[in-house]
């Protein structure tokens, strides 16, 4: 004990990379628990901007272990690309440890990423392509390659060799593609394992001893809830869980090591790919938001598609994953707009909505209900303290906090980590 949680709680792009950096600070061990190189974490420090992909955002606290767990999937070209960008620009980054049951994503889950993504024509999910749910998919079918598995050349040849069998079959039956130099994918493969083996651990053990020695440790989540593969809005998710449950299984630690559930809410919604929002303003003020915060997409540069806050899907999202405490980040890029808009309910079907629906096609049809309060003029840009926000913005704070039902515990005022109002400390020393 404890752990803290750190998730997105709505489309991903909350700006959970400051907050787990952030909360570094306080932490002994920062572990990543899902998701893949499909997110994007930035980071912004005396060392500069940098935008994380796999490694947790602990890695620029040199006190932090920073853990890559069994849940996450691992794409070793981002994950070296990584580590050298990190190296060249002066990070110490041999306290990341790796998990050995990690999921490898190989050359042929990205390009099935994207002949899947091809072939779903105008039902396509906008995935990240970087080969997420094939991924899953095999770890799921029992034919996924773990990291631990690199480490055995003999045991890899044998099982890789009947796996390329298999999706060569996939690519060139089923979607015309080119098969698969099974030697050369091999090679590959192998100096992976060379390269990576000084990070690989068996991290559940490491994670589980921190805790009994009562470490702090922070779980890092990677995308938003409402992208939860159970729990968001599918079929527009990602592959994986990305709720707190998630934190439990894919570290195989206990829910009761769990002490702080922190929902990270942006002030406005983003979101990239297809799928419902409800709140998406297709108007000045979205392309305003826009242009004003650079929503565009840190992994893939797509534009964000903009809305209000949407109350309805982050009070679901604080439902599911009982947040204990939430953090507002983005607060600044509203200054100036008047009047601000929460959505707090839903009409469809001639009908008021309070709950986040579930029904088929329900979302598809629903319109929003705002609540519109006043803007405010002066800056809240840069602001670290809470009693120097306009009141109008501190107002619009509150309301959020009645919307999603738990306290707002830290505001970000920018990308830096002294751009920060701490309400209460979130973690107890
Ligand atoms: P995938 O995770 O690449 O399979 O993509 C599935 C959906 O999740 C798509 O709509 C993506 O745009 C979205 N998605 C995946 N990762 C992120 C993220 O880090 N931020 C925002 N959206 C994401």
């Amino acid at each position: 004990m404890p752990a803290y949680g750190i998730v997105g709680a709505q489309w991903g792009d909350e700006g959970k990379g400051k907050v787990v950096d952030f909360l570094a600070e306080e932490a002994d061990v920062v572990v990543r628990y899902s998701g893949g190189s499909n997110a994007g974490h930035t980071v912004i420090n005396e060392k500069g901007e940098f935008a994380l992909h796999l490694i947790p955002s602990g890695i620029f606290r040199p006190h932090v272990d920073a853990v890559i767990g069994p849940g996450v999937v691992l794409d070793p070209v981002v994950l070296l690309g990584e580590l050298e960008s990190l190296n060249e620009r002066g990070v110490d980054t041999s306290r990341l440890f790796i998990s050995d049951h990690t999921h490898i994503v190989m050359p042929y889950h990205i390009m099935l990423d994207q002949l899947e993504e091809q072939a779903r024509g105008n039902n396509a999910i906008g995935t990240t392509g970087r080969g997420i749910g094939p991924t899953y998919v095999d770890k799921v079918a029992r034919t996924g390659i773990r990291l631990g598995d690199l480490l055995d050349e003999t045991y890899l040849a044998s099982r890789l060799e009947n796996v390329v069998a298999q999706k060569n079959r996939l690519l060139t039956r089923v979607f015309d593609a080119d098969p698969i130099d099974f030697d050369a994918l091999l090679a590959q493969v192998r100096s992976w394992g060379n390269a990576l083996r000084p990070y690989v651990a068996s991290v559940e053990h490491r994670i589980l001893d921190r805790l009994a020695r009562g470490a702090r440790v922070v779980l890092e989540g990677a995308q938003g809830a409402m992208l939860d593969l159970d729990h968001g809005t599918y079929p527009y998710v990602t592959s994986s869980s990305v709720s707190i449950g998630g934190a439990c299984t894919g570290l195989g630690i206990s829910p009761r090591e769990i002490v702080g559930i922190i929902g990270v809410f942006k002030a406005y919604s983003t979101r990239v790919g297809a799928g419902p929002m409800t709140t998406e303003l297709d108007d000045e003020v979205g392309h305003d938001i826009r242009e004003r915060a650079w929503e565009y997409g840190t992994t893939t540069g797509r534009p964000r598609r903009v809305g209000w806050f949407d109350g309805l899907a982050a009070r679901y999202s604080a439902t599911i994953n009982g947040f204990t405490s939430a953090v507002l980040t983005r607060l600044d890029v509203l200054d100036g707009i008047d009047p601000v808009k929460i959505c707090t309910a839903y009409e469809a079907d001639g009908k008021r909505i309070h709950r986040f629906p579930s029904e088929p096609g329900l979302l598809e049809r629903a319109t929003p209900i705002w609540e519109e309060m006043p803007g405010w003029s002066a800056p809240t840009a840069g602001i670290t303290d809470i009693s120097q926000l306009p009141p109008e913005a501190s107002a619009y704070v509150r309301r959020i906090e009645d919307v999603i039902g738990c306290p707002i515990d830290l505001i970000s005022t920018g990308p830096r980590r002294d751009e920060s109002i701490v309400v209460r400390p979130i973690i107890l020393r």
